[in-house]
């Protein structure tokens, strides 16, 4: 899909339809709206008069223009009430509207810079939620279906329609919403991948496309690497498969310092069986996306390198499967970590913390001034927080004010956990430094206390993604399978913190 900005009018623009909106409890219509209107002889203000077009969020009505002006149709999208207005509302907005208007084989629309100055939205904000909704709202994965049947249609291009002096910043918010959302998408499609297409060197290989394509500097670990570095975590998990582990760096270099400002770290479990505790069969197809953190980082960073912050940034990305066979990790075995710490294995199924504590120890010793992490971690976060919130947890309350910002920025909505180090204790070992499960209570809180470990002082953020990284349903810009969280979250920090303290 291309997105376009053009200097101009809406009701002059040649295009299969164009989108106008309305908001709930307006007698008045929009200025566009109303122009759109006038050309139309009065057919939309009539519509409102007699509550056909209430302006209910997502609420979607087609008028033909029947000659009446260049676009043969004109759709009013609903924006909900205007006090109430949010960018994630017209992400959302847009995004029906262009699953509706596919539905009906449409390929070009055109749109007024949708919410644009309601609600403190800014002409930038608004052209960078109509790239977003309409590039995420519109996306398919039908890479292994080869029936033509039910084939969705194909929206080839969106203009996004405004003054002529609002161009340049409409095109610098259609610019960003359209690489940040390419780069979710790309997440999705990593993660919505079979995992006999994404094994750990199907991920390596994407990660090495993505470095030629963008310009990053790449190092992958091979197995030997590994055992050079002590990696025991990520070894240890590794051993149950027959695919080879692969440990990524991906490096962006924005800034000044030799370091990483920032080291973005994906749990990257290309199937999670359980390993030796082995999980009940039921859904366990949904296990192919424990890789959710991993490609997130990954396509978070390609958005980085065309973003072009000024700021330095490491992706790491631990990848293995978690399966049982006769060379298998089993519970009660010990597993020394790249730091040093040992940890007791209680399930093997508690295997995303144990990779995690390499890659985290992976990026101190390589200096990163701060951490985040994502990962598809508990199930526990998911029970907590559903799949609406991400749970987040960490040790420095600034950085968890920044990404919590830049999830909101996102829509990518977020919930900070509490860390008491009461929690801690729940991972005491009798035979290590440390055991991968803190029992039945606050499971997605102990395990992010064991990640703690790994990270000793340096500013870090944890994300557990397991509630998020997947959705079951359509909803406004979510489409059923891998969401691509937090990728835009991860793209908003970057650039946010970038711009706090220039280097
Ligand atoms: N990958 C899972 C967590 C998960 C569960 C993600 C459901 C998405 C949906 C993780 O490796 C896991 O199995 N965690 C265990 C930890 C437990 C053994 C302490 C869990 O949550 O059951
Ligand atoms: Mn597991
Ligand atoms: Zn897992």
């Amino acid at each position: 899909m291309e997105i376009k900005v053009i200097a101009g009018d809406i009701a002059s623009i040649e295009a299969d339809a164009i989108i106008v909106n309305h908001f709930e409890g307006m007698e008045k219509l929009e200025e566009e709206t109303a122009a759109v209107d006038r050309l139309l002889d009065g057919a939309l203000s009539q519509l409102v008069k007699q509550g056909e077009i209430k302006g209910k969020p997502n609420e979607i009505t087609l008028v033909h223009s029947l000659g009446k002006l260049p676009p043969a149709r004109v759709v009013v999208v609903g924006l909900g009430k205007q006090s109430e207005l949010s960018i994630n509302k017209v992400r959302g907005a847009v995004a029906e509207t262009c699953r509706w208007l596919r539905s009906k084989e449409i390929s070009t629309i055109a749109t007024v810079p949708q919410g644009a100055n309601s609600n403190n939205i800014s002409t930038g904000d608004a052209a960078q939620a109509i790239a977003e909704g309409a590039l995420l709202g519109t996306y398919t994965f039908r890479k292994h279906i080869t029936k033509e049947e039910d084939r969705p249609g194909e929206i080839k291009q969106v203009s996004i329609v405004g003054a002529d002096r609002l161009k340049s910043q409409l095109e610098a918010g259609a610019d960003k919403g359209q690489i940040t959302a390419e780069a979710t998408n790309l997440a999705r499609d990593m993660a919505n991948e079979p995992a006999n297409y994404m094994t750990p060197t199907d991920m390596a290989e994407t990660a090495a496309k993505f470095a030629q394509d963008y310009g990053l500097e790449i190092t992958v670990l091979d197995l030997e690497q590994m055992k050079e570095l002590g990696m025991g975590g990520l070894l240890g998990v590794a051993r149950g498969s027959r695919q080879p582990p692969k440990f990524i760096a991906l490096n962006y270099k924005g800034g000044t310092a030799k370091e990483p400002d920032i080291a973005l770290v994906g749990k990257a479990i290309t199937f999670d069986s359980g390993g030796i505790s082995i999980k009940p069969s039921e859904k366990l197809e949904e296990m192919k996306g424990d890789m959710a953190g991993g490609a997130a980082v990954m396509a978070a960073i390609t958005a980085i390198a065309q973003l072009k912050p000024k700021i330095n940034v490491m992706a790491l990305i631990p990848a293995t499967e978690n399966l049982p066979d006769g060379n298998a990790l089993k519970p009660g075995d010990v597993l020394t970590a790249m730091n040093g710490k040992t940890m007791e294995i209680i399930s093997t199924d508690a295997e995303g913390r144990l990779i995690l504590a390499d890659a985290l120890s992976y990026a101190k010793k390589h200096g990163a001034r701060k951490m985040v992490d994502a990962a598809t971690l508990t199930g526990a976060c998911r029970v907590a927080l559903g799949d609406i919130c991400t749970g987040a947890f960490g040790n420095n309350q600034e950085l968890m004010d920044s990404v919590l910002a830049a999830g909101k920025e996102a829509g990518e909505f977020i919930w900070q956990m509490p860390m008491y180090d009461e929690y801690g204790e729940q991972n005491k070992s009798d035979v290590a430094d440390i055991k991968n499960v803190g029992g039945r209570l606050a499971g997605a809180i102990t395990a992010a206390k064991f990640l703690a470990e790994f990270v000793d002082d340096t500013p870090w953020v944890h994300l557990d993604i397991a509630g998020t990284s997947l959705t079951d349903k359509e909803r406004g810009y979510q489409i059923k399978g891998a969401t691509g969280v937090p990728v835009r979250t991860m793209v908003n920090l970057v650039i946010s913190l970038a711009q706090e303290s220039p280097k």
